[in-house]
């Protein structure tokens, strides 16, 4: 990794600042790096790794000689910029929802669909923060019974629409316990002590797009295009950390226990499940780690095939920053920086 040059662009977003922390923590030996943001930032200094640096704009011209870039900035952003720096040479690493669906687009979790990576013709997607945590305990748990159902009803704390909603929060919060009424210029709604059973704009069948994203998005990633999903997306006043109640079908029964043990040899994912003592993941534990946890594993009452889990991961992190640079250290691992190199098709499933 201390070999290239990698642009962030969005550096100074919650996903960005998260992203040059990983990075100073998983790779001391800094990689070249280049801070792009907007133009209001340009100047701005940051420090990672003990080293300052300044903050760029963005413009057409930023890419010459780079190697990886990673864009957390807005789905505009991301449609102008990706296709530049993939003319400039670079692979494209991108954390928004405008490329995710393409056919040509690999949509990645490196502990499900790694191998994924070897197709790319330039642009990597990551998947949306809710969608990640989901395929990484339901992956483990389809590669030995198959999914026939999955219902997954999230818990979304506010740094999953950025830096600007967590003050919000903050400042509502203020305003709710001093008696002063108020709602979310960006949300529409008060977010404070309350919960907002709306994330992103409805579409015509009354899911709201986050939610067809977590459908569609997981059936691309796990490689299963008829799997049965549904999704409601909670937005919740917590600072940190997604949650989700997911309920699974399977093809066959399986035992709580069995699940524990898939669940507990999958690289990134820890089981934190002993509901008699109080132990059950929580976002305030989640915030700040690395693995996806799960806990609450029990046979779902309403069905002989059932599970129900309860699935908590920090969204800025294993939802955002830390699987793009997963992404790159892959590509790094299987040599394939460079696209174009290998067939589409090839089964990407890690187990498979
Ligand atoms: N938050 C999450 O959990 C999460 C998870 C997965 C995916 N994502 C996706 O990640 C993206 C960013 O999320 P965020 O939470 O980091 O948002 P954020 O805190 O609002 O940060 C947005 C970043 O984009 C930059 N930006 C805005 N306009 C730009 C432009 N024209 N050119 C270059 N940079 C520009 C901003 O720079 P300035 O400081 O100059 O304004 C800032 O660095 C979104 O697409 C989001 O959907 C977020």
């Amino acid at each position: 990794m201390k070999d290239l040059t990698i642009a962030v662009v969005g550096a100074t977003g919650a996903v960005g600042v998260e992203f040059l922390r990983i990075m100073e923590q998983r790779h001391p030996d800094l990689p070249c790096l280049k801070l792009l943001a907007s133009s209001r930032s340009a100047g701005k200094r940051m420090t990672v790794g003990g080293k300052e640096f300044v903050v760029e704009e963005t413009t057409d011209g930023s890419f010459n000689g780079v190697d990886v870039v990673f864009i957390s900035a807005s789905s505009a952003v991301s449609l102008k910029y990706a296709p530049i720096a993939v003319a400039c040479g670079a692979v494209v690493i991108d954390d928004g929802s405008a490329f995710r669906m393409e056919d040509n687009v690999p949509l990645v979790v490196p502990e499900v669909n790694g191998a994924d990576v070897e197709w790319h013709e330039g642009i990597i997607s990551i998947p949306n923060c809710s969608t990640t945590p989901l395929v990484m305990v339901a992956h483990p748990l389809n590669r030995v019974n198959t999914i026939v159902r999955m219902v997954a009803d999230t818990y979304q704390s506010v740094s999953g629409a950025g830096g600007a909603l967590m003050e919000d929060l903050r400042e509502q919060s203020r305003n709710h316990l001093d008696g002063i009424a108020g709602s979310s210029p960006l949300s529409n709604q008060r977010v404070a002590f309350n919960v907002i059973p709306q994330i992103d704009r409805f579409q015509p069948d009354g899911y709201t797009f986050e939610e067809q994203k977590m459908i569609q998005e997981t059936r691309k990633i796990m490689h299963c295009p008829s799997m049965a999903l549904s999704a409601t997306c909670v937005r919740v006043p917590v600072y940190v950390s997604h949650s989700a109640a997911v309920h699974i079908e399977f093809e066959r029964p399986m035992h709580p226990e069995e699940a524990r043990g898939l669940l507990d040899a999958m690289p990134g994912v820890k089981v934190v499940d002993d509901p008699d003592r109080g132990i059950y993941p929580m976002p305030c534990d989640a915030e700040g780690s690395d693995d996806v946890l799960v806990g609450r594993i029990r046979r779902d009452a309403s069905h002989p095939n059932g599970l129900v889990l309860w699935v908590v991961a920090d969204n800025l992190r294993k939802g955002a920053a830390l699987n793009s640079i997963q992404i790159a250290e892959e590509l790094e691992a299987r040599s394939c920086l460079k696209p174009g190199l290998m067939p589409r098709g090839k089964s990407g499933i890690a187990g498979r």
